[in-house]
Formats: structure tokens, C-alpha cells, sequence
């Protein structure tokens, strides 16, 4: 899928006071909005960012010059074009005019846009999966949103800012959330939306408002309270605290491990070897209690010894008859999904295929792409090498085939 990204950036800050509006305040050694950005940055599925400033902004041109540099994600893949549109008085209109902006870059009517504060620099990425995830299996749109927690006062006078506002009643908690963003609507319909309202005058202060307002239920994506809006200078202080922490989690998360395996089989009757799940045709086959394709088995090894989980034989024994005959890229999406329960990625395979015979070169790319596949990561992460013994040994002799996996996993 691919999503764009419209991010109202237009605001005063007036609850923040500062001469320079909230979004450019330093935080953590980059600026607000330079976070705010920075996941949508790093996420390839992210085709294209609009983000909407005042129309006397002089701040955001040093952004983007820095942006343009590094790309906002540290790699170094090619700049993400950031389109500047100039905001309105309201956020919607602000929003408006992003989306209006991002015409040129001729989105589909039915394409997600994603709508982000600038003034929301914490956003995890695991929000940002759940909310993707869970609105697209329907067809509105959704946002995150967090239950209310606390106790809620509905204040008198109404104005709930003033000093001297007493309780005027308690307000029923049970069904309330509180809405953040990123919010997600397919772009022709959060146009339309807004385009609705404005023409009533009305100026929904999120984007799910408008559509509310034409009888629409979008989605509630329950988020993580760490994924503030910057209001006043005290939450500046909450999001260094909030993304320090994220950035120690990281640093654990980061944890390499690094796995081997290898396997070896005897040639025997038979006319084809399976070999990373493709069948080659071959003088002999092997002789083994499931389908003997070395090269599967030296991968498990190699993604049960990263884990730590031992060894092939142990989760599955050549003396259980379920395995008699048994396809090994059976074996390989078992051990995955043990991987994915210890929250383990595969970052890496790298693949030596040791045989005088069968030839492994016009099978390569198959395999790789077998492997990728079974992995599922993409055919780029996965190589595979072959040699010959140079006629020594058993493998030099045709005798039986051998294979060595090496693997790198990352602890998410
Ligand atoms: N925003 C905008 N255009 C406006 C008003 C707000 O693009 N006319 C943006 C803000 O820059 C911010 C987001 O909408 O990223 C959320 O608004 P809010 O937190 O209310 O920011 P401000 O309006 O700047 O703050 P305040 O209400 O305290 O003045
Ligand atoms: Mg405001």
C-alpha cells in the first residue's frame, strides 16, 4: 500500500507563548516538526509529505534546507520531496490547502492520506502500524485515539481555561476518547468532507469531524498516551521524556544475533535433490527421513542457534512420522513464527551450497526468491553461494551434498 502525508504546520502556538510558533521549538537536538516528520520520513510506503505553514513563516525554509540534507531518517536514500502549502486561519483549512497542494502530485481518489500534527513529535511506530493496519481492512478511514482515564469535569462557566471555572458536573466516562492524530481518510473523500463543511462555515477541529458532520462513523485506533501534542512548554519537557526513553528502548532493541547451521546428506536412488524448496533435477536423490533439503535445514539450524533455541532435531525429530517425506519449508515457518513470538526479525541470510554435483547456478535466483519468500523478507537480504570441493572428499566423490546458513537476527 502507499499512503500520502499532510501535515498541518500553520499554527501560532498562542497556549504556548513563545515568539516562535511550538512546532520549531527545539526538542532533543532537532526541532518539533522535524520529528513529527521523522517516522513518515523513514517509511517507504510514505509516497509524498505536504506540509501546510503560515503565510508569514520564516522558519520553515531552514527545515526543509536540513531536510532536504539528510533525508530527516539519517540513510541515505534519495530525498523524500516535502511540498510546502501555504495554511489558513483554522487547522482545516490549513488541511485543506495541503490537500489542495498535493493535487500536483496527482494522488488517486481512493489513496490514503495520512493528517499529522506538527505539534505531535512523539509518535511511535508501532502506533502508526496499528492505525494502518487496522483502517485499512475497511473503507472509511480512522484515527488513533486513547480512552479517557481520568475522572471528567464539565466546567462552569464553560470556559474551562479560566481560573475561576467551578465543577458543573461530571461528565460519563465510559464511551470517551480522546482524538489524536495521525487521522486517515481516502483523499476525494476527506476533500469532499472538508469542502462540506467550510461551505456550512463550519470548521471541524479534526478531520473525522467532518466527516461526523455528513453521518459517517470512522474508526477509533487505540494509541499510546506517549503520542502527545505539544501545548504549552511543560510538554516540550513530557516529549524529550518520552522520546529519550523510546531512544533507550531502542538502543536494546537494536540487539544483533548472529546464528549458523549446517547440513549434510547422502546421495541415493532417486533423480532430483529439493534444494531451498526447488526441485533439481540430479543423477541421484537423498536419502532422508523428511524431503533432505540441506539447504533449509542449515537455515533452521542457523535461525534456532541466533534465537537460542537449540537445534533442528530437537523441534523436529527424524523419529516422529509427521515429518516422514515432509516438505522442510514447513520446518522453516514453524521456526519463523517461533522467531516472531520472541520478537525476532531476520535482518540477513547468506547461503553455501557445497556439491561437485547437481549445478546450483541456474537454480540461484529461484531459490533466493524461495528463501525471501519463506523468510519473508525481501529476495535482497537473502544470498546464496555454491562450491565444488574441488573433487575432494565425499562431496568431491557425488557421495551426499552439504550446506552452510548463516543468519543475522534483530530483536525488535
Ligand atoms: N494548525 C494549522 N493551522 C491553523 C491552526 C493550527 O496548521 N490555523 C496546526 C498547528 O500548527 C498544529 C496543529 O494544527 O500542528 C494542531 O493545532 P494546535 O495544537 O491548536 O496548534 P496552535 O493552533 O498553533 O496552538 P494554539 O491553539 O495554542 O494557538
Ligand atoms: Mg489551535
Amino acid at each position: 500500500m502507499r499512503y500520502w502525508l499532510v501535515m498541518p504546520a500553520a499554527g501560532s502556538g498562542e497556549r504556548f507563548g513563545a515568539a516562535r510558533p511550538k512546532q520549531y521549538a527545539p526538542l532533543e537536538g532537532r526541532t518539533v516538526i522535524e520529528w513529527a516528520l521523522a517516522p513518515f520520513l523513514a517509511d517507504a510506503r510514505c509516497a509524498g509529505i505536504v506540509v501546510a505553514v503560515a503565510p508569514e513563516d520564516t522558519a520553515w525554509s531552514e527545515v526543509a534546507a536540513r531536510l532536504d540534507r539528510a533525508d530527516g531518517s539519517g540513510q541515505s536514500t534519495a530525498p523524500r520531496r516535502v511540498i510546502r502549502a501555504v495554511g489558513g486561519a483554522q487547522r482545516s483549512l490549513s488541511v485543506r490547502s495541503a490537500l489542495a497542494a498535493l493535487a500536483a502530485s496527482a494522488p488517486a481518489a481512493a489513496d490514503w492520506v495520512l493528517v499529522h500534527d506538527a505539534a505531535r513529535p512523539c509518535l511511535d511506530a508501532r502506533d502508526l502500524e496499528r492505525l494502518l493496519a487496522q483502517v485499512t481492512t475497511q473503507e472509511l478511514g480512522g484515527v488513533l485515539a486513547i480512552p479517557a482515564a481520568d475522572t471528567l469535569k464539565r466546567a462552569q462557566p464553560a470556559d474551562g481555561g479560566s481560573a475561576r471555572a467551578q465543577i458543573g458536573q461530571t461528565v460519563e466516562r465510559a464511551a470517551l476518547w480522546r482524538a489524536l492524530t495521525p487521522q486517515m481518510f481516502r483523499y476525494g473523500r476527506l476533500c469532499a468532507a472538508l469542502d462540506a463543511a467550510h461551505a456550512g462555515g463550519r470548521f471541524p477541529t479534526d478531520e473525522s469531524q467532518a466527516l461526523e458532520w455528513q453521518g459517517e462513523h470512522p474508526l477509533l485506533v487505540a494509541g499510546m498516551p506517549g503520542n502527545l501534542k505539544v501545548t504549552t512548554p511543560d510538554d516540550l519537557l513530557l516529549a524529550a521524556a518520552v522520546l529519550r526513553a523510546r531512544q533507550g528502548r531502542n538502543a536494546q532493541d537494536g540487539l544483533m544475533r548472529i546464528g549458523s547451521g549446517i547440513d549434510v546428506h547422502a546421495f541415493g536412488p532417486g533423480d532430483f535433490v529439493m534444494l531451498a524448496g526447488v526441485r533439481i533435477p540430479h543423477s541421484h536423490g537423498v536419502l532422508a527421513h523428511s524431503d533432505g533439503d540441506v539447504v533449509l535445514h542449515a537455515l533452521c539450524d542457523a535461525l534456532l542457534g541466533a534465537a537460542g533455541l537449540g537445534d533442528i532435531g530437537q523441534h523436529f525429530s527424524d523419529a516422529d512420522p509427521r515429518w516422514r517425506g515432509a516438505a522442510s519449508a514447513r520446518f522453516v515457518t514453524d521456526v519463523r513464527a517461533m522467531l516472531d513470538e520472541r520478537g525476532l526479525a531476520v535482518a540477513n541470510a547468506d547461503i553455501t551450497v557445497l556439491a561437485q554435483a547437481p549445478k546450483v547456478g541456474p537454480h540461484r535466483d529461484s531459490m533466493r526468491r524461495q528463501i525471501a519468500q519463506l523468510l519473508a523478507i525481501p529476495a535482497a537480504r537473502v544470498n546464496i553461494k555454491a562450491t565444488t570441493t574441488e573433487g575432494l572428499g565425499f562431496l568431491g566423490r557425488i557421495e551426499g551434498i552439504a550446506a552452510q546458513a548463516v543468519v543475522l537476527l534483530t530483536e525488535a
